[in-house]
């Protein structure tokens, strides 16, 4: 079981890397199945989530090589993934539904898992899937699709991140032009399109709310990098506003971060964005207010770590999610170490400025943890956070390491009784 020891980190400096984005290669590994030459992804992170996908890749025909930190994909043919319970195990591995029915013409998965923080239902993959022609049979609680893909205009009743990146991908390979309206328009999303279209698909659109895709008889491999990890990133910069720090965090890429870096700065804190990343100094002070909302608003997966930035800040902070329904896992939580938040609905209150004192935490998803590592970094004396599901190392590559290295004291600890 991974558990991690923190103590008390009176300040942080240093400079600090951020990985590629899990969200961003996660898709695009997903990719790789649309095409039978190899498609090769750079500094790939090291996270349980790409270990994962890969061996689903592999279940589904792909021949998969790690060689350093690049990863190369071959799906010489697709199949089905026989492996249910590894589907069950991540989120994006609902990914893969597309590119095989594209590539193949019928593909049959279980529903995928993941961090348990709302419902997570599938319709608007399949319903999307289903209106570029494909048959839907639910069979044993696995979705049997087939059938040839025709373009055609889709309405997304909600703007999907794994919707529009399942579809987007379906439709490089179907007939004629699809036109995907009420899209997703994060970065990961533009990314997964750069690469699809350096893959010979003829996407546009990408980053805006509607997304054309005229379909190509087929795609061939090619070399992509992604883009930095803006979570990560996030989730560093939130390190150093609670502890007075000043890092920079190179590769952090601040188009992308635009809403967080707006609301760490009302907080008080100084940011400067660099031609190598961004630099952030001082300490969070002044209480806010954020709501989740799709890209270019708050991201959700910010609000875990912000909850952790608004205990530092002197008053009350008001945290509404409304992407996910069940995401304030961490509260109870970090009440653990004497944090004062009222849960209201989608609203967490936060009294900010009261002292913290170290106690034993047990994380509940990926960004829930991060941030109770981060709420063990300002509690007096020492905390103890376990994460037996790992789910710290399912998203993040190296987070304690990274904090270690700005002058946080974390460390893994093997033989914590459970
Ligand atoms: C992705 C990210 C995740 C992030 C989320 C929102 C990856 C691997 N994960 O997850 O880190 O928190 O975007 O930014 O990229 N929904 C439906 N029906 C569907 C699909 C989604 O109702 O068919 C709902 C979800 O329950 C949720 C909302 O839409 O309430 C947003 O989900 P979505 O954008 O699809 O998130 P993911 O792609 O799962």
């Amino acid at each position: 079981m991974a558990t991690y020891l923190i103590r008390h980190t009176p300040r942080l400096s240093g400079e600090v890397e951020v990985s590629t984005a899990k969200n961003a290669v996660l898709p695009i590994l997903a990719a790789g199945l649309l095409t039978e030459d190899p498609l090769i992804i750079k500094d790939v992170p090291r996270i349980t989530d790409v270990d994962m996908l890969l061996q689903i890749l592999r279940d589904c025909g792909a021949e998969v090589v790690r060689s350093g930190s690049d990863v190369s994909v071959c799906a010489l043919q697709t199949q089905s993934p026989n492996h249910e319970e590894n589907i069950r195990k991540l989120r994006a591995s609902i990914l893969i539904l597309g590119p095989i029915l594209a590539r193949s013409g019928s593909a049959c998965v279980g529903l995928p898992g993941g961090c348990a923080i709302g419902q997570r239902p599938i319709d608007l993959h399949v319903k999307g899937l289903q209106a570029l022609g494909a048959q839907v049979h639910p069979i044993g609680g696995k979705m049997q699709l087939s059938g040839r893909l025709t373009g055609t205009r889709i309405y997304l009743d909600l703007p999907s991140v794994g919707a529009t990146e399942n579809l987007m991908m379906a439709a490089t390979l179907a007939e004629g032009k699809t036109t995907l309206e009420n899209a997703a328009k994060e970065p990961e999303i533009v990314d997964l399109a750069n690469c699809l279209n350096q893959m010979g698909a003829k996407i546009t659109g990408a980053g805006t709310g509607t997304v054309t895709i005229i379909g190509v008889e087929r795609l061939h491999g090619t070399v992509y990098h992604p883009i930095p990890d803006r979570v990560e990133a996030g989730t560093l910069l939130c390190a150093a506003a609670i502890t007075e720090g000043s890092i920079l965090v190179r590769g952090a890429c601040a188009e992308h971060l635009r809403s967080l870096l707006f609301k760490l700065t009302e907080t008080g804190v100084g940011i400067k964005e660099t031609q190598v990343g961004i630099r952030i100094t001082g300490s969070a002070v002044s209480p806010f207010e954020l709501r989740t909302l799709a890209y270019p608003g708050f991201p959700t997966d910010m609000q875990a770590p912000m909850t952790v930035v608004a205990l530092k800040c002197h008053g009350t902070s008001m945290l509404h999610e409304t992407v996910f329904e069940n995401r304030f896992m961490h509260v109870g939580e970090l009440a653990r170490l004497g944090a004062h938040i009222r849960v209201e609905n989608n609203v967490a209150l936060v009294e900010g400025g009261h002292v913290l004192r170290g106690g034993v935490m047990r994380s509940t998803d990926l960004r829930a943890g991060a941030s109770m590592m981060l709420a063990g970094m300002i509690a007096q004396g020492e905390s103890i956070l376990q994460d037996p599901a790992g789910h710290i190392e399912r998203g993040y590559q190296n987070l304690p390491e990274k904090l270690r290295l700005i002058g946080a004291d974390i460390e893994r600890i093997e033989d914590y009784p459970s």
